[in-house]
């Protein structure tokens, strides 16, 4: 059966040349609103216990959110009795505002102001329908109908805000014309104009007009149109606060809220990741930690972000999807090869040139400004590459392959992948480096040695002299050679045993520190002028000549085994 498309009809858009909302750039953090305990609790399959309240509450304080809506107190018990917990045992900071929605009916804002005695800012939340197909189809009321009902629960909020004014309460208006993407944007800006008139908005009393796409239903440019337009058109502008308020039905939630911004709104309603009604509210981590990615403070605190991913899972039941921005456990994961050797070259460029600006390639932030792990960047599967494998490999355990090592060790690990089918741990990455290069025993061992160097001929180049036992297959052999360094000596005293005749293509090495122990690390590669082919191998010491030797018996060891 074919989707019949013909059964739905294009939004229309507001007619708007004037618009300036393309030209702008947003520079400063909005103020944020959290919905979570009541927007996102409303739309949960199992709605949140007080306690489970009290821990987001706390959470999202921690976080650095000054506007909360912690409900809807008028609704249900647990709301009520959550927000007196709140007061009565003193748990609300004094910068804090705590936002509660009600209907515009006389008895729930009673139950409303009730609920809110002895907060110190209140933010009283009216809403009520706007939309031309709620106007129909659910109350059957005309517009005028309709404005009555946002005019006189305003009036009934004054009332009450003003016998709680006397008991030491801010009361701040907030009202929604619910649905306003749904409504002729004239007649939003009619409602609300008659609701600031009723309220008389000023510095000292302020209000709060939210506009949400309570169902997303266009591209985010024409919420944005239609946010500039109601900015430009209502009354009282410079003393109240134009809020946005976006669900994401349409998946842009996150844009429109962005764009609305640049549209003149000074205020975001949402949630953490986005939960909320159907598909979500706008998720204010994203909004937030998009602007601190363009250098903006964000004015909220998303660095211990697994604490806040574990709190909102276990009080909303609901998972975080791997992918989620900025959070999920996959956004900073490199898996392909090329990623990851240009991530890998990215760290090592910062490093280098010292450089202020975060700019490595496929990371937008730096995945430890939010808590994530540089082990967790980097993953190994048959999809990675040399990259990949050196980042690890330096990163976690202090190895600087050489670059022309690099090739090889990655299709070492490429193989065990493909083989196993599975992702490898960074152990497992250290163990295979580990069997295939460091220290390899076999048929050629080192039992002692002593070096001996002279540099006072007649150039003052250093003559090094090694004298020492070896076993070739079990049997011990005296070893003596000569050469510009302990890398030749000992080369040259293994020649006369006809094991091959090698040169040394690459030699680099480095000092690890571990703990208060330091190490030396040698990597070699040596060419058998025979056959030409060439080993890699390398030697760990405390002792900084024993490493180059035994990363050449590791290298041919290595070439015996090949
Ligand atoms: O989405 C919505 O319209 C709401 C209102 C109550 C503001 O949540
Ligand atoms: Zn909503």
């Amino acid at each position: 059966m074919a989707m019949n498309y013909k059964k739905y009809k294009p939004y229309i858009k507001i007619d708007f040349k004037e618009r300036t909302w393309p030209e702008k750039i947003t520079t400063k953090a909005p103020i944020w609103c959290s919905v979570d305990l009541r927007d996102g609790n409303q739309a949960l399959p199992i709605p949140m216990g007080i306690d489970e309240k009290l821990l987001l509450f706390k959470m999202l304080i921690k976080i650095g959110f000054k506007n909360i809506e912690v409900g809807f107190p008028s609704a249900s018990e647990t709301e009520f009795n959550f927000l007196r917990k709140l007061v009565d045992e003193k748990l609300i900071p004094d910068d804090v505002s705590i936002q509660v929605l009600t209907q515009a009916r006389e008895h729930l804002i009673a139950k409303t102001f009730e609920a809110l005695k002895g907060v110190k800012n209140a933010i009283v939340h009216v809403y009520n329908s706007t939309s031309e197909l709620q106007r129909r189809v659910v109350f059957n009321k005309n517009k005028e109908e309709i404005k009555k009902i946002a005019t006189e629960g305003t009036l009934l909020v004054k009332k009450f805000a003003e016998g709680a004014r006397k008991e030491g309460m801010n009361v701040v208006l907030e009202y929604s014309p619910e649905s306003f993407t749904g409504t002729e944007v004239e007649y939003a800006v009619e409602v609300s104009n008659a609701v600031l008139d009723v309220w008389q908005p000023s510095k000292e009393n302020l209000a709060i007009i939210n506009l949400p796409s309570t169902v997303e239903m266009s591209t985010p440019n024409i919420y944005a149109d239609q946010i500039e337009w109601f900015c430009n058109h209502i009354k009282y502008r410079d003393v109240i606060q134009i809020s946005l308020h976006a669900h994401n039905d349409r998946g842009t939630g996150i844009a429109a809220t962005e764009l609305g911004l640049l549209a003149g709104a000074d205020r975001v309603e949402g949630t953490l990741f986005g939960n909320g009604e159907r598909t979500g509210n706008t998720d204010l981590l994203t909004v937030a930690l998009n602007l601190y990615s363009q250098g903006i403070d964000p004015e909220l605190d998303f660095y211990d972000v697994e604490e806040i991913k574990d709190i909102f899972q276990q009080v909303t039941r609901l998972p975080i999807h791997p992918r989620h921005p900025y959070v999920g456990d996959l956004v900073h994961t490199a898996f392909s090869g090329s990623h990851q050797d240009a991530i890998n070259k990215g760290f090592k460029y910062r490093t280098d040139n010292n450089v202020d600006f975060w700019e490595v390639p496929y990371l937008p932030i730096d995945p430890s400004d939010v808590g994530c792990k540089y082990e967790a960047v980097i993953r190994i599967n048959s999809q990675s590459g040399k990259g990949g494998v050196a980042f690890i490999l330096e990163k976690e355990y202090g190895f600087k392959l050489p670059k022309n090592m690099h090739p090889e060790v990655a299709k070492i690990i490429q193989k065990d992948t493909d083989d196993k089918g599975i992702e490898l741990k960074k152990e497992d990455i250290l163990k295979l480096f580990e069997d295939n290069y460091i220290n390899i025993s076999g048929f050629l061992e080192l039992i002692k040695y002593k070096v001996n160097e002279d540099s006072t001929n007649e150039d003052a180049d250093s003559v090094v002299t090694l004298e020492g036992v070896i076993k070739i297959y079990g049997e011990e052999k005296n070893i003596s050679g000569i050469g510009n360094g302990p890398v030749s000596a000992f080369l040259n005293a293994i020649e006369q045993f006809n094991l091959g005749k090698y040169t040394v293509t690459s030699y680099d090495e480095h000092a690890r520190e571990e703990g208060d122990k330091s190490q030396a690390i040698t990597y070699v590669q040596l060419e058998n002028l025979n056959t030409k082919e060439r080993y890699f191998g390398v030697g760990i010491s405390p002792n900084i000549t024993s490493a180059p030797i035994k990363a050449i018996i590791s290298a041919i060891n290595r070439s015996k085994k090949a």
